[in-house]
């Protein structure tokens, strides 16, 4: 059998997907080909410009909103600004390896975005998401180490350790909820992705001279946006079980067809996925609800 492509993907009519970051990168090409399938795909942007200008590659039924995840009252004001029932919330948006800064809620900008605004997001649309969410995350996350006492950083960022901590996050997050889910008998699904390395507008988020030799010697080896895509799209369509990790199936993961990949041992333990959920609730007071089979947030 061939390897699977976007070409691949079934027909998505009636079905309504959320891509966050969706003006740029994987995210873009995301919500490009659902839309293309037929699915009604909002695309959740920092910039409203921006996802207009990315709309406007698109073609199909396409819906830009604003949403900054790095600020709760935008995450609150998207919410409440969405009618109707979503099929499958793709968690895609991500700022890597930035100097220190603070989201407009204090946290540290990479956590704060990449996980906490996810987070505040999943909770408050849950009771209206019937499929799945779809967080991405990244191969880095092996890299990535919990420190409970300094979540945010406060004694001696290091701006790399940040984004592995952040994607690590997004693992041990998506299988919290999945237990979550699965323990309240609810008929939605928790799953995760990773493009492997791509080249998109990620690297360009950061700063150093030294980090720009790199993006252009990584553009040259780094697959394209449309291939680093296609786990999440995956991810996102396939008939997968909770929790599963879809990426690349080259060498070292870093770039070829979807498959199912394992995790670090690190994302794999519930104790840390407990107590970051329980820290994730009080950072952004956002509580997740569930009951029976239906699932609800309040905030
Ligand atoms: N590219 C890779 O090789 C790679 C590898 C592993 C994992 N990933 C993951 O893949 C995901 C997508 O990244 P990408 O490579 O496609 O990078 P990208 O081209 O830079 O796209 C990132 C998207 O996230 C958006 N974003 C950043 N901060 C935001 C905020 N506060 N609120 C809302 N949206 C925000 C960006 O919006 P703006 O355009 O406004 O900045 C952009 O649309 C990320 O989660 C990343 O960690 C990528």
């Amino acid at each position: 059998m061939s390897a699977w492509t976007a070409a691949d993907l079934p027909r998505q009519d009636g079905r309504t997907v959320v891509v966050t970051g969706a003006n740029s990168g994987i995210g873009l090409v995301t919500a490009r080909e659902l839309a293309r399938a037929g699915a009604r795909v909002v695309l959740a942007c920092r910039s409203f410009e921006r996802g207009r200008a990315a709309a406007a590659t698109m073609t199909g039924e396409v819906d830009v909103r604003a949403l900054d995840l790095a600020d709760l009252g935008s995450v609150r004001g998207f919410v409440d600004g969405l009618d109707g029932p979503i099929d499958v919330l793709v968690n895609n948006a991500g700022v890597m390896a930035l100097p220190y800064r603070l989201t407009a809620d204090g946290f540290e900008m990479q956590l704060g975005t990449n996980h906490l605004g996810h987070f505040a997001l999943t909770g408050l649309l849950l009771g209206r998401i019937t499929d799945r969410v779809v967080t991405v995350s990244s191969g880095f996350h092996r890299l990535g180490t919990m420190d409970f006492d300094d979540l945010m950083w406060e004694r001696g960022y290091h701006r790399w350790k940040a984004y592995a901590r952040s994607k690590l996050a997004n693992l041990l997050f998506t299988l919290e909820l999945q237990r979550r889910l699965a323990a309240a008998d609810a008929p939605v699904r928790a799953v995760a992705a990773h493009p492997g390395y791509a080249a998109t507008g990620l690297q360009a988020h950061t700063e150093t001279v030294q980090d720009r030799v790199m993006g252009l010697l990584n553009r040259v080896v780094a697959q394209s946006p449309e291939r680093g895509a296609l786990p999440t799209l995956y991810a996102a369509t396939q008939d997968l079980p909770g929790a599963a990790y879809v990426g690349p199936d080259g060498p070292g993961e870093m770039r070829g067809a979807p498959q199912l990949v394992g995790m670090s041992g690190a994302a794999q333990d519930p104790a840390a996925a407990r107590r970051l959920w329980d820290a994730s609730e009080a950072l952004t007071g956002v509580t997740f609800e569930f009951a029976g089979s239906g699932v609800a947030a309040s905030a």
